[in-house]
């Protein structure tokens, strides 16, 4: 059997653990084939692949990033039609000529949202989800997300004593536009006073309140806000942005990590500076929770392949790595429950 693999989206660490899982376990077990496919759907798009055996593979355990490259490709868009065909159909006839039975595409909604269409269009597709911002429904964990967790929370620490000698109050921006899991996380983990999250929009009075009341306290305050946080007025930070393939606006143009800071200054008087993490968090060698968790998806997906289990994902259910439909992974985005939200604002202030 020919298996080809690709991995699309934002990259995220622990990618190259799950490549060289799938193609360690499918060549050991079931004595499969390998295909790489290059920059996410742009590979089978243009059937540009590259070799993928277990000589690839080697030594990439602990390295960041993908050894195939990844992108935002979307195959399903207007773009993608050449020829009078569809991105879907150019994928398909691709896949037919370079001889691929099956296919494994590792990434998250949108890249698991095209997996699910082209096996639909009658592709044999098995998914892995991945993405550090942990939003997907079908999975209790994405690898990266604990990576990104950790690289945020050791900035927060180090934030807090610069902080403090200068009586300023520190606001870092991290990842995460619809889903606050990751400034959860690191803000509960890193001790931060105040924690702003796309699930629920910020008052930006009762920020500088707590702001304050740390001020007044012996430390200064550490604000971690996610990216796709906003305050309760508006409804938006700023409008000006620009959108990706999918459609997703490029947050990174619209900086609430620094307006929250001036918007500190200007109502409380007091210093205020905004350090924003961005792809740091997407960069970088695995933790170990993220290197376990990404060989122990790549095992199961090579084993899904074999199983002719196609048009299914792989996902985490407490300790244990199930098979569910791909497009339940892509049909809500896991949002942070108020009640969880709930456990952090007790420290708030
Ligand atoms: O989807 C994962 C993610 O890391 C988001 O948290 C972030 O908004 C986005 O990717 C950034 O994407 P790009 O790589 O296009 O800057």
């Amino acid at each position: 059997m020919r298996v080809g693999v690709l991995t699309g989206g934002g990259d995220c660490p622990g990618l190259n653990a799950v490549i060289r899982a799938i193609v360690r376990t499918g060549t050991a077990e079931h004595d499969f084939e390998f295909i790489g496919f290059k920059d996410g759907w742009r590979g089978p798009l243009d059937g540009d692949t590259m070799v993928l055996d277990v000589n690839a593979v080697r030594g990439i355990l602990p390295r960041g990033g993908t050894i195939l490259g990844s992108s935002r490709t979307n195959p399903a868009s207007e773009k993608a039609t050449q020829d009078g065909r569809t991105g879907l159909e150019r994928i398909k006839d691709n896949l037919d000529s370079l001889g691929v039975d099956a296919l494994v595409a590792i990434g998250g909604e949108d890249t698991l949202g095209v997996a699910g269409k082209l096996f639909e269009a009658g592709a044999n597709v098995v998914g892995v989800p991945k993405t550090i911002d942990n939003d997907l429904s079908a999975t209790d964990y994405t690898f990266g997300f604990d990576t990104a967790v950790n690289i945020a929370m050791d900035a927060i620490d180090r934030l807090h004593t610069t902080a403090e000698s200068h009586h300023r109050a520190l606001i870092v921006e991290v990842m995460g536009r619809s889903a606050g899991w990751i400034a959860l996380h690191a803000g509960l983990a890193g001790g931060a006073n105040v924690i702003l999250i796309p699930e629920k929009p910020f008052d930006i009075e009762q920020v500088c309140q707590y702001v304050e009341h740390r001020f007044q306290t012996r430390y200064a305050p550490i604000v971690v806000v996610a990216e796709g946080a906003h305050p309760k007025i508006s409804g938006e930070a700023t409008g000006d942005h620009t959108t990706d393939d999918f459609g997703h606006v490029r947050l990174a143009t619209r900086n609430v990590g620094q307006l929250l800071a001036d918007e500190i200054e200007r109502r409380t008087g007091k210093e205020a500076r905004c350090a924003v993490l961005g792809h740091i968090q997407r960069g970088g060698t695995p933790t170990a929770f993220d290197r376990v968790l990404a060989t122990r998806f790549g095992v199961h997906a090579a084993r899904a392949v074999a199983d002719g289990a196609f048009g299914s994902m792989v996902a985490l259910r407490g300790t244990d790595i199930v098979r569910v439909p791909i497009a339940e992974a892509t049909r809500t985005l896991k949002l942070v429950p108020p009640e969880r939200y709930a456990e952090a604002e007790i420290f708030f202030g």
